[in-house]
């Protein structure tokens, strides 16, 4: 199964993303993981996005292709993908048609998570994550068993820098921008369906194993 997750920064993606992936043995593609593992690392790529990414803007398309392509030929992602955060440009929806043709892999389904902006906010502003092994959590919402601590690894969590309120509010002015106009472009390919991402993880979750059915 080739899947592509589509939605607001908030919606749910990189969380219903972690939950498909362990059920149905598929590979997780987070860009924004990815990146976030660059600038851990310190290396030239992790130096460059890390300028967008603290403003709340998006890594240029030709950096964000380039990390894709090269994780979407592992043999993992041959036997089936969730694409968690890309595309997010027209430019970068166009990249993935030409790599997908190259590596004769079709996507069988765009899943748009649709949330209001009032709960994105919510959402993101109380987000908590972990450092190590990229589980998100929030401090209402979706708590860790115990206070501060990873239930998978038992690393401490921390709020993501672009999480803080200005910042959210200049990602979702972004996604409106240049990536909301995706909808448009995949719903013409027919492969296009969106689901209510309002509701406990748990009832997204089932909606969306519903639809993969
Ligand atoms: P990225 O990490 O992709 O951030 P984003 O799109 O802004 O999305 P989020 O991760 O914030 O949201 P999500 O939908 O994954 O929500 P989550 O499941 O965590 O990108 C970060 C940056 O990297 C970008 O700003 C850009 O600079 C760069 N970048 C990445 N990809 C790029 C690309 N393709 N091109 C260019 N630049 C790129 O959930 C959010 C919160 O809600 C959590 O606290 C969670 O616990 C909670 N929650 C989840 N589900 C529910 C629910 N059902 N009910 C209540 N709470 C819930
Ligand atoms: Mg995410
Ligand atoms: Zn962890």
């Amino acid at each position: 199964m080739y899947l592509v997750l589509l939605g607001p920064p908030g919606a749910g993606k990189g969380t219903q993303a972690a939950i498909l992936a362990r059920k149905q043995k598929l590979a997780h593609i987070s860009t924004g993981d990815m990146l976030r593992d660059a600038v851990k690392d310190g290396s030239d790529l992790g130096l460059k996005a890390r300028q967008y990414m603290d403003r709340g803007e998006l890594v240029p398309d030709d950096v964000v292709v380039g990390i894709t392509r090269e994780r979407l030929q592992a043999p993992d992602a041959r036997r089936g993908f969730v694409l968690d955060g890309f595309p997010r440009t027209a430019a970068q929806a166009e990249k993935l048609d030409e790599i997908l043709v190259d590596l004769d892999m079709q996507l069988q389904m765009i899943v748009n998570l649709e949330v209001p902006e009032r709960e994105l906010i919510r959402r993101l502003t109380g987000r908590r994550v972990c450092p190590k092994c990229a589980k998100s959590y929030h401090l209402v919402f979706n708590p860790p068993r115990s206070l501060g601590i990873c239930d998978e690894c038992g690393n401490d969590l921390v709020q993501r820098d672009d999480d803080k309120e200005s910042t959210v509010r200049q990602r979702l002015e972004v996604y409106h921008k240049q990536t909301e106009p995706l909808v448009q472009y995949y719903s013409e390919s027919g492969l296009l369906f969106t689901i209510d991402g309002i509701g406990s993880v748990q009832q997204v979750n089932e909606r969306l194993e519903d639809l993969l059915e």
